[in-house]
């Protein structure tokens, strides 16, 4: 059995090994996104079991309305920006839309960037039954992978929006396709919590829900939600920890009425 030291007491970076094994050892697996170096240097301070470079950069960070436009030089930008911050949590990029779908070769070979150019431990990408042939070529290339079923945003056009997927047997055979192929853990997305949990006692490898329920084996939130700057969108499965869009405007309003009240810079702040 291998052992899984708390986040807080180990003094390496999380190993998908070690990733793995806290399913057997029912310890909850705590995932979150960032996007920079400095997200990156909060999140894994705060003890994170593992860090994703989502897709969701598209919508969080440049301000577009889904995620099909990513690239994969942006999602490699990123990854080493995040790469630089962490030191204990493991770090899984996403793989964006067309990056993996052409060609078993194509995918490896971008999977592959993001590992050796990006410093990436891990890849993620969408798709269960439907991609059970590339998640086997990047493992046979030793590039470990996180499924992801559910609600896949990158199948937004097919799907029509995003809404909760209810297909109990489609999601069941997504995921053991997904964990027969060898991936090493998968991502649950707005399934009903009964579903996840189901599917969490079918396979051997950990379920990461994001609105699947408590039932999964660990959890991830995109971190512009957990921490609550952007207020107007806040969906059902979503909580947030605090509230730092308000803050981040009251500051930088407080900032301001300062500079045009000849308040800052003060005496202190001045050299001489
Ligand atoms: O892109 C992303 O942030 C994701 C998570 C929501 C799982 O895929």
């Amino acid at each position: 059995m291998v052992n899984v030291p708390s986040p807080s007491r180990r003094n390496h970076a999380m190993t998908v090994p070690e990733f793995v094994a806290a399913k057997t050892r029912a310890e909850p697996l705590v995932m979150v996104t960032a996007y920079d170096y400095s997200q990156a240097r909060l999140v894994d301070e705060a003890g994170v079991d593992g860090v994703l470079v989502g897709d969701s950069l598209g919508m969080v960070v440049q301000g577009m309305p889904d995620v099909l436009g990513v690239t994969l030089e942006e999602v490699l930008y990123h990854t080493r920006c995040v790469a630089r911050g962490l030191k204990h949590a493991l770090l899984v990029a996403d793989m964006p839309f067309l990056s993996y779908q052409v060609s078993l070769e194509q995918a490896v070979l971008n999977a592959g960037r993001l590992i050796k150019e990006g410093g990436a431990h891990a890849v993620k990408l969408e798709g269960g039954v439907r991609s059970r042939e590339v998640i086997a070529a990047l493992v046979r290339a030793d590039i470990p992978v996180m499924g992801h079923i559910g609600l896949t945003p990158q199948s937004l056009r097919r799907l029509g929006g995003f809404r909760v997927q209810r297909a109990k047997d489609q999601l069941l055979q997504d995921a053991q396709a997904v964990a027969e192929a060898g991936a090493f853990a998968v991502v649950i997305e707005c399934v009903p919590a009964e579903i996840a949990s189901a599917i969490t006692a079918s396979i051997p490898i950990p379920t990461i829900g994001i609105g699947a329920g408590a039932g999964c084996d660990g959890q991830i939130l995109v971190l512009h939600d957990l921490l609550g700057l952007y207020p107007d969108f806040r969906p059902r499965f979503v909580k947030s920890y605090a509230e730092l869009g308000q803050q981040i405007r009251a500051a930088v309003r407080a900032y301001a009425e300062e500079v045009r009240q000849g308040l800052f810079p003060a005496p202190e702040h001045e050299f001489h």
